[in-house]
């Protein structure tokens, strides 16, 4: 059984397309172990109870500076015991500590076709409201390993999605998701769970 951990901070749809896939039988050897939020008020928090998955908040508010709360955030992963860590929406940098010590370990699920779209200050609506200011004609989304840059790491996987004359950021957000996000993370996690996912130099190879 892999023993993963998720990070998220909002809506929580990615997670829950992790739990539908692991109910439905399209993730194998899967367990999730804990969902980690930084806010109290994510709707994830709500998705992870109401699959009796434990869940806890990590709130930097709680804290009195940036260290106390990474080491809380640290710990409160690592005391899970995962193998994997799925950042599902989370938009904490995560700390360094925990990205070399789980090196290619962690991924992330990124809602544009990096290297578009992406690094600091991209992300959620925001890289859905620059593709369409850019004017691109394809988007998409891309899930990928966790290293110190910011979207960096070795890309695992990608999928366009098409976008329309008529896309709002919100619409656009929404079809990444169903078409590529949903479908993305699950599929990967379901790889590296049954150890078809390799990574050298820094790139990707899925085994068959
Ligand atoms: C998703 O679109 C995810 O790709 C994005 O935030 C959204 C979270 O939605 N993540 C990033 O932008 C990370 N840079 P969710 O909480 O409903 O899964």
């Amino acid at each position: 059984m892999l023993r993963v951990v998720v990070c998220v901070s909002g809506g929580g749809t990615n997670l829950q397309a992790i739990i539908d896939g692991i109910a439905q039988g399209a993730v194998f050897h899967t367990e999730i172990v804990r969902v980690v939020s930084n806010n109290p008020g994510a709707r994830a928090l709500e998705r992870a109870k109401a699959a009796g998955i434990e869940s806890v908040c990590v709130s930097p508010k709680d804290y009195g500076d940036r260290e106390q709360f990474e080491t809380a955030l640290i710990r409160c992963v690592e005391e899970a015991g995962p193998d994997l860590i799925v950042l599902a929406g989370f938009m904490v940098k995560v700390p360094a500590e925990l990205i070399q010590k789980y090196k290619n370990r962690i991924v992330n699920v990124h809602p544009s076709l990096i290297p578009a779209f992406c690094g600091t200050g991209y992300y959620g609506l925001r890289v859905h409201e620059e593709a369409l200011k850019r004017g691109v004609k394809i988007t998409g989304a891309t899930v990928h390993f966790v290293d110190e840059g910011m979207d960096t790491g070795p890309i695992i996987m990608q999928k366009a999605v098409k976008v329309h004359e008529d896309d709002t950021p919100e619409t656009l957000q929404r079809r990444v998701m169903e078409e590529a996000e949903w479908v993305l993370l699950p599929w990967c996690i379901n790889l590296i769970a049954a150890g078809q996912v390799i990574v050298e130099d820094g790139r990707v190879t899925v085994t068959e």
